[in-house]
């Protein structure tokens, strides 16, 4: 077990930070390399993150090829092979994104078996949309010892409309129906950046899918896959921290070659609260005169609605920016219990079901404090670089889902943080 320390109060972040490639990109794109028949798949600028190892386990398991060259963040993966058509448990129970492999599986054997995922800390995250959407594209689905179990010896193409744009659905369906006879159209598809990037990888590796970032996909089904070179898209939610950890500190950072499309409902957020954010050349830069800010409402919605994976770090700069904040989270159902933690900070806060209302610039004082989920970790530390004293956050495993290095990223823009052993 390993914890963070934080010497907070005077942190002012300066400088530049260079953010990874998306983890919520790279775990669908190393799904997607299952399809791949003939020759091998290359992703680029791939993220060091506990999930992405996790990833490759699960592919490994079917008995794909998978090698990550950390040093030069690269993966290959070899699916031309002979494959399994069981997603082995042990990895799967550790990351509810692995079910972004059931279709794959389905369209390349005819019959995928998949863990159910289990619970989860931000709310209950049912999958009936992507087993829905199988369904119609011909998928015959039954559940025996806790596990999915997916037949289909020729998925058939369908018109499939998804109550609500769920990304892992989009995702699932979206690589299913690259094999299927005929043409699939998911309308009400999630558009976000992730979509885009899971779609030009597909179509490197000779899919027909049209209309990536929009609301309705096309998919023309082709007989084969092969591999393809490709670089991950950076990681939005990464560069959006540290755009928040910048307004709330007082600072200046550039956060270097950050998109400013994807980054856009954040970034629109930002300047009503009257932070200063430029496109630059290099990158997008983030100036505040923290105290001069003033309190805004934000709510959570599918892309391009201001990103629920923005909002546990949201909430922190609210804290620091006197007067009432609201946040209302429209996605997840239980995903405000860093308030909680911060409450121990000295954060004053109400919750009544999906809105919060953060009472801000009282003052944090430094405490010790749990990651409750990946984002929350992120909240908590930024939170630790403004609150006065010591702040201690425990529960690591959260952050190393997703963040790279964060702390060391962190020391560079100038802040007193250091990762230690033992318990927080
Ligand atoms: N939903 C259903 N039925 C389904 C699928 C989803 O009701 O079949 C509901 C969920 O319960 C949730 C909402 O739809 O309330 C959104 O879920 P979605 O399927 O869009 O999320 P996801 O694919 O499970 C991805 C990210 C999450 C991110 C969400 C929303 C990955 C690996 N995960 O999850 O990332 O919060 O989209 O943008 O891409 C994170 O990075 O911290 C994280 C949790």
């Amino acid at each position: 077990m390993e914890h963070i320390i934080i010497e907070g109060g005077n942190t002012r972040l300066q400088g530049e930070v260079v953010i990874e490639g998306a983890k919520n990109a790279v775990l669908p794109l190393l799904a997607a390399t299952i399809l791949a028949k003939d020759g091998q798949t290359i992703l680029r600028n791939v993220p060091i993150l506990s999930d992405v190892f996790t990833m490759n386990n699960v592919i490994r398991g079917l008995d794909i090829d998978v090698v990550f060259d950390e040093n030069n963040k690269e993966i290959t993966v070899d699916a031309s092979n002979y494959i399994l058509d069981k997603a082995p448990y042990e990895y799967v129970s550790q990351m509810r994104a692995s079910i972004v492999v059931l279709g794959p599986i389905l369209a390349r054997c005819g019959h995928a078996t998949v863990s159910m995922p289990g619970g989860c800390s931000i709310g209950s995250r049912p999958i009936d949309l992507h087993l829905k959407g199988l369904e119609a594209m011909g998928a015959k689905i039954t559940q025996s010892g806790g596990d999915i179990i997916a037949k289909a010896s020729k998925l058939q193409g369908a018109n499939i409309y998804l109550d609500f744009p769920s990304v892992g659905a989009t995702q699932n369906l979206m690589m299913a129906a690259t094999l299927a006879e005929g043409k699939t159209v998911i309308e009400n598809a999630a558009r976000e950046p992730e979509i885009v990037d899971l779609a030009l990888l597909l179509n490197k590796m000779g899919a027909i899918v049209k209309g990536a970032g929009t609301e309705t996909l096309t998919i023309q089904g082709v007989n084969r896959l092969h591999g393809a070179d490709h670089d991950v898209v950076q990681d939005r939610i990464e560069a959006g921290t540290f755009m928040v950890a910048a307004a709330m500190t007082n600072g200046d950072v550039l956060i270097k070659d950050a998109i400013w499309e994807h980054n856009r409902p954040l970034i629109s957020k930002l300047r009503e609260m009257g932070v200063e954010v430029t496109d630059e050349a290099r990158g997008i830069r983030v100036k505040a005169d923290t105290a001069s800010l003033k309190p805004v409402t934000v709510k959570t919605l599918p892309h391009p609605g201001f990103p629920t994976d923005m909002q546990a770090q949201f909430t922190a700069l609210m804290a620091v920016v006197d007067g009432e904040s609201t946040m209302i989270e429209t996605v997840f159902e239980n995903r405000f219990q860093h308030l909680e933690e911060m409450r121990r900070m000295g954060l004053h806060s109400e919750i009544l079901r999906e809105t919060a209302m953060i009472h801000g610039g009282q003052g944090l004082q430094g405490a010790t404090v749990m990651s409750t989920d990946l984002r929350a970790s992120a909240a908590l530390i930024l939170s630790g670089l403004v609150a006065k004293g010591q702040t201690k956050v425990g529960k690591l495993t959260h952050l190393d889902r997703g963040y790279y290095q964060f702390n060391e990223k962190l020391v560079g823009l100038g802040a007193t943080i250091k990762r230690v052993k033992g318990d927080a």
